[in-house]
């Protein structure tokens, strides 16, 4: 039996190693935690995340092969041969780099922590999305110690997707770790490739240098983020044109170099991930005194903020150029579908907006009211947040479809329709609904990268 730790019981710890648990019961997985809160609720029926199938999942390993806990940290360091560290690493808000580099101190403390409490030897993970170049700090940090233990460090960065996790996890496209090309650092690899072989395909299992490992992270998130900015750039030119930006992403998805994924045009991306990594990216082209590749990553985020933007002055502009008092309803406060996770929600972003439009607020989403209530803070007591789509609606002069959950495109419309102010408008960021049976039912209707349906002449455009 290995002993398997975690540092971080967040979003990727807690499903990360849930998963590890389930297919190795041979090893007993235990994650830790500084917030209490958290691991009573890991510890709960109420876990702290919602992710589909990860109920099911913890409940088949705790108490098994999987714990988690609060307590004792320093013991369990000191047990475990191998230790996940997937502590945050959020944007520096202070000093050198601030808004752009990643703010290490978590992780920089975890190491510490690590080396203060081992008496032998470990294998550390770098689970957590970090600078290139970090694993070398954690290497000297651990390997200056004066007891003369010795610590390997790889980089195994997850790929999971939120609201995707389990799934992403139980068959992943590819596990990446990284090692240096040492005998004890390659012997380190091979044990993390043998404890993932226990149920993904070997030849999905991608082993590389160290740096290779910490880089491919960043710039899958950027050629992932570079995609939704890219439509949603072109959704701007459709509005112009006439061109139907869902016509025009499946042309050009149907090449099988481009692909069809990560092509939907949107309000914007959100989530916890896509511009704190892009920033970073940004930040060490910067340090490396490569300005024009700085520049041209900088600018997925630009057009990220301007699709935002844009969806609201639509709004503005549609709505006779005054929202003051008029009520809106918001569809969606998740960052996407199937997570009650808010954090850089696009959803929130045009909250926001419109609260500063005077608008008279009602936010509606399945899951992600709490989180979206956290978050607003002061601005939270001038919105009304519903779980009841059609009370959300209710009275209102218009919707705002902002997150892609599946239970907004299936509501009866007609019904909504009736129960709102007239002349009714709904702005569909996502491209989720029947715009053409909304049409036909009175809406007046905008949806991103497509010519809005009115019921009367919009002078202004
Ligand atoms: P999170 O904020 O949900 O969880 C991190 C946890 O670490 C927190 O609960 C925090 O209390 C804990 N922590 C911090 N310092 C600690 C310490 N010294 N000891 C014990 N616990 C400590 O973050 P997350 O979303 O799980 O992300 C973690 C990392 O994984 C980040 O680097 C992120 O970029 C990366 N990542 C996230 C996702 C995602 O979908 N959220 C996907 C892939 C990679
Ligand atoms: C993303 C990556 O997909 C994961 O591989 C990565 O591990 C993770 O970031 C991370 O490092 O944190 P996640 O942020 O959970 O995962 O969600 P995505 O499915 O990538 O969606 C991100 C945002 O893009 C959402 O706001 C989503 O609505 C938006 N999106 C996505 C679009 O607007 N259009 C699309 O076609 C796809």
């Amino acid at each position: 039996m290995t002993h398997i730790l975690c540092i971080g019981a967040g979003y990727v710890g807690g499903p990360t190693m849930a998963v590890i648990a389930k297919h190795c019961p041979q090893h007993r997985i235990t994650v830790v935690d500084v917030n209490r809160q958290r691991i009573d609720a890991w510890n709960s029926d109420q876990l702290p995340i919602y992710e589909p199938g990860l109920k099911e999942v913890v409940e088949q390993a705790r108490g098994r092969n999987l714990f988690f806990t609060a307590d004792d940290i320093e013991q369990h360091i000191d047990q475990s041969e191998i230790i996940f560290v997937s502590v945050n690493t959020p944007t520096k808000s202070f000093g050198q780099g601030a808004g752009r580099a990643a703010d290490l101190q978590y992780w920089e403390k975890t190491a510490r922590q690590i080396l203060e409490n081992s008496t032998s030897p470990k294998i550390i993970i770098e689970k957590s999305t970090l600078p290139v170049r970090t694993a070398e700090a954690m290497a000297h940090i651990l390997n200056t110690n004066p007891n003369g233990l010795h610590f390997d460090v790889l980089s195994n960065p997850e790929f999971l997707a939120e609201g995707n996790a389990i799934e992403n996890l139980e068959h992943p496209d590819r596990v990446l770790i990284g090692g240096h090309d040492t005998p004890s650092a390659q012997a380190a690899v091979q044990t993390i490739v043998e404890l993932y072989a226990n149920w993904v395909p070997r030849d999905r299992i991608i082993t590389t240098n160290l740096w290779s490992s910490e880089l491919s992270k960043l710039v899958a998130n950027a050629f992932l983020a570079q995609r939704i900015s890219s439509i949603n750039a072109i959704s701007a030119l459709c509005e112009k044109t006439g061109a139907d930006v869902s016509e025009v992403a499946y042309a050009i998805g149907t090449d099988s170099r481009i692909g069809p994924k990560f092509l939907n045009a949107s309000v914007g991306f959100g989530g916890s991930c896509f511009k704190k990594d892009i920033l970073n990216l940004v930040y060490l082209c910067e340090q490396h005194n490569l300005p024009e590749v700085a520049e041209y990553w900088e600018q997925v985020l630009k057009i990220n903020e301007y699709q935002g933007a844009r969806f609201v002055a639509n709004m503005v502009h549609a709505m006779f150029n005054t929202l003051a008092g008029k009520r809106i309803a918001l569809f969606g406060a998740a960052f996407k579908a199937n997570t009650s996770d808010t954090r850089e929600s696009p959803a929130l972003a045009v909250c926001r907006e419109l609260l500063a439009e005077h608008a008279d607020l009602a936010l509606c989403d399945p899951y992600a009211l709490e989180n979206a209530r956290q978050d607003l803070g002061a601005l939270a007591r001038k919105v009304t947040f519903e779980l009841d789509p059609y009370r959300a609606a209710d009275a209102a002069h218009a919707i705002a479809v902002l997150t892609e959950w599946a239970d907004f495109a299936a509501l009866d419309y007609q019904r909504i329709f009736q129960s709102m102010a007239h002349p009714a408008f709904i702005f569909d960021g996502r491209n989720i609904l029947d715009h053409k049976a909304l049409f036909e039912m009175g809406f007046n209707v905008y949806a991103v990268g497509k010519a809005p349906r009115l019921h009367f002449n919009d002078i202004g455009k």
